[in-house]
Parts: C-alpha cells; sequence; structure tokens
C-alpha cells in the first residue's frame, strides 16, 4: 500500500505551497484536491449551470470527465486533452467553488477519483477533509492553521501573481465567506482530523512546516 500524507487546511493556510516542497523533498506526487472541485466549477459556469441549484450541478457533474497524469512530481489533471491551468483560479471561480463542493455527489464523485490516487505511487495530498473522510485511517494526517490577515495576505500576493488584482481586504472577505461555507456544510466540512498534527503556520516559514512533517511523516 502506498503511503498518503494528508494536509488539510483552511484557504491561505500554506497547504499548497507546504504539499508541493513535501513532494519535491520526499519524491512523492503532490495531488490538489481543491483543483478537482474547481474543475468542476469551471466546467459547470462554462455550461451555464446555476452553481447555487444543488440538484443541477449534480446532474451535470456526473458527466465531467477528467484523466489523471503524473507530470514530474504532480498528478496533473486534463480535461480534454488539456490542463486548465489558472482558468480555474479566477475570482468568479473563487466565487462558486464552495456552493458547488457542498454538493453531497459532487464530493462522492471527487473523493472516489482520490481514493485511486495512490495507485499511481505515494502522494502528499492537500485539501479540506482529507484526512477526515478521504484518508482517515492515514497515519500521516496533518492540519495547518493560520491567523486570517496573514492568510489574506500571502493570497493577495498569489493572486497578484497571476493578473487578478484586488485589495487585501477584498481578498480576505472572500476566504472567510468561503471558510464561512466550507466548514458548516453538512457534507464533510473543514475541520480537524480527530488525531491529526495541528500546526500553527502564522509565524512559520515553509521550510519549517516542511520540516515538522517531513519529521512526523518519516519520509
Ligand atoms: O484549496 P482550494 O482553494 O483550491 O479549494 C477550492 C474549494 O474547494 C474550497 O472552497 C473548498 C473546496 N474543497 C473541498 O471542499 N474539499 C477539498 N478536499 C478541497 C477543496
Amino acid at each position: 500500500m502506498h503511503k498518503v500524507i494528508c494536509i488539510d487546511g483552511p484557504s491561505g493556510s500554506g497547504k499548497s505551497t507546504t504539499a508541493r516542497a513535501v513532494a519535491e523533498r520526499e519524491g512523492v506526487l503532490f495531488v490538489d484536491s481543491g483543483a478537482l472541485y474547481r474543475i468542476m466549477t469551471w466546467r459547470a459556469l462554462e455550461a451555464g449551470v446555476d452553481c447555487r441549484d444543488a440538484a443541477a450541478v449534480a446532474a451535470f457533474c456526473k458527466g465531467v470527465k477528467v484523466d489523471f497524469v503524473v507530470k514530474g512530481n504532480r498528478v496533473a489533471y486534463e480535461v480534454d486533452g488539456e490542463e486548465p491551468g489558472d482558468r480555474i483560479r479566477t475570482p468568479e471561480i473563487n466565487a462558486n467553488v464552495s456552493p458547488v463542493s457542498a454538493v453531497p455527489e459532487v464530493r462522492a464523485i471527487v473523493t472516489g477519483w482520490l481514493r485511486e490516487m495512490p495507485k499511481l505511487g505515494d502522494i502528499v495530498v492537500e485539501g479540506r477533509d482529507i484526512g477526515s473522510v478521504v484518508y482517515p485511517d492515514s497515519p500521516y494526517r496533518f492540519y495547518l492553521d493560520c491567523d486570517p490577515d496573514e492568510r489574506a495576505r500571502r493570497r493577495q500576493k498569489e493572486d497578484a501573481g497571476k493578473g487578478f488584482v484586488q485589495t487585501e481586504a477584498q481578498v480576505k472577505a472572500s476566504l472567510l465567506a468561503r471558510d464561512k461555507i466550507d466548514s458548516s456544510r453538512k457534507t464533510a466540512p473543514l475541520k480537524v482530523p480527530e488525531g491529526a498534527i495541528r500546526i500553527d503556520t502564522t509565524h512559520l516559514s515553509v521550510a519549517e512546516v516542511v520540516d515538522a512533517i517531513a519529521k512526523a511523516a518519516g519520509v
């Protein structure tokens, strides 16, 4: 059985940066679970589906096809033979991904995909419910937390690099709104998984967080 390292936490807590660094340093595959919910949202918006209509979203998402391809040390997602890239990182997707990811049928599809990934090798998966729902039996489960102002600062800088110019206050409002939906939804809410190691990253460098995870995971 392949090793599965789970990293959960709210938006901007450093999950993605940390998981990528763990993948690179430890030679395991990086898996971005949020990108799968973003792909569902992107396809739904493109098809004109109302993302607030759970039944319509559930019906539409059943037909979304994604191919999983190992590229370097990550599992890449291809839709119609192409990676979506930053098309799934727009403010419009940010505003619609939480309601889409709250739909139980969508979660069942994505969870099924994520549970297939260890066939590709050892993985580090980042998300919201990885250690609580997708891989509750993994011995390597981490929850990253961080002060909301610091999260907004990090995310604003990251988004600006992609050409999405917003103030820190706008970014903070958007990520707090997502946190609220993500942690209050009925199916697989964002929470600290029982038995997971909680790390507050507010005052830690990426290297320090990666060290803590690598040490605890024994990779
Ligand atoms: O990590 P991210 O910002 O790319 O995630 C996008 C959205 O997907 C976020 O609002 C919560 C949701 N998500 C989820 O519900 N479960 C996961 N395992 C990963 C992401």
